[in-house]
């Protein structure tokens, strides 16, 4: 189901400027991707990663890995409050054999993060080939990869939705988000990416009502999986460095995405290893 699912994406790499990489493991992948930026990306793709992990019983089971492909102004090491001593700029395009393992960043809660350069003009020189190659290693030494995107469609996030098995693209409610997601949704679509796939949340980054997700869902034309409340709690727990998927499970953005993270989860994605997806399923909080 694997191919089936990978291949509804187009047989094709979506540009040719690197080389397919190597088939996956069996870790899900999920690319957390938007059109535009502030949609709430990365505080989703952590609070995802910290819900899965959350459910982690066993020691001896593979962490979570969250891959920051923001490479040129990425912020999940600073989210998770861990100096970037290592980034994917230390794999470089011919070192396939390099254990992306060596590079990450190792959350005590049991995320290992892939971070992002702290300095875009060495992000520059990361090829997309090596990013490609980091993910694959990932997901055979992970149960769950979580990517966190640059705003937009750039060639990276092509490539990580290429390499995902699901993507999910937060929407807050304002209309130029709603008329860029549209827009993307409508590429999305040329390039093969709808349905099974796809999961489009809604994420109300502003105060204001705003509104319901099944008028969002009929401006879209697609289904809503999940709507994620505003939560003032979260820019005061960003401040303080805490993730409220961890240190305040009962919130009800962690509840949202916890619920998120168990429907990701119990997706029949590729029959790959049924022990990991019924350890996964157990995200829901
Ligand atoms: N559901 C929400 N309620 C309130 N604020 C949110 C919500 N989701 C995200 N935010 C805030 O919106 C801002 C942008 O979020 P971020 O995750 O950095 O977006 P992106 O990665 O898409 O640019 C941050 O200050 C974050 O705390
Ligand atoms: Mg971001």
């Amino acid at each position: 189901m694997t191919t089936l699912i990978r291949g509804a994406f187009g047989p094709q790499p979506m540009t040719s400027s690197f080389a397919p990489a190597p088939p996956g493991g069996p870790g899900l992948v999920i690319a957390v991707i938007s059109p535009k930026g502030g949609t709430g990306k990365t505080t989703l793709a952590t609070t995802l990663a910290a819900r899965f992990s959350a459910a982690h019983p066993d020691p001896r089971v593979p962490a979570v890995a969250l891959a920051d492909l923001n490479l040129s102004f990425g912020d999940v090491a600073l989210a998770l409050d861990l100096a970037v001593t290592t980034d994917i700029s230390a794999l470089s395009e011919g070192s396939a054999g390099t254990a992306v393992d060596r590079v990450l960043l190792r959350h005590p809660r049991g995320v290992h993060v892939l971070a992002a350069p702290t300095d875009p003009a060495i992000a520059e020189g990361v090829s997309p080939a090596a990013c490609a190659i980091a993910v694959r290693q990932l997901a055979h030494t992970h149960t769950t990869v979580v990517l966190d995107t640059a705003p937009g469609l750039p060639e990276l996030t092509l490539l990580a939705m290429e390499l995902a098995d699901l993507v999910v693209l937060p929407v807050s409610t304002d209309p130029a988000a709603l008329k860029s997601t549209r827009a993307a949704l409508e590429c999305l679509a040329e390039l093969g990416l709808t349905g099974d796939r796809l999961r489009v949340v809604v994420n109300r980054v502003g105060p204001g009502r705003g509104p319901r997700a099944r008028d969002v869902a009929s401006a879209l034309g697609v289904p809503i999986s999940a709507d994620l409340p505003y939560s003032a709690e979260l820019s005061l727990a960003a401040e303080r460095r805490r993730i409220l998927g961890w240190d305040w499970p009962e919130h009800p953005y962690s509840q949202a995405v916890g619920r998120l993270a168990a429907d990701l989860a119990g997706v029949d994605v590729p029959a790959r290893n049924p022990g990991v997806r019924g350890w996964l399923r157990k995200a829901a909080s």
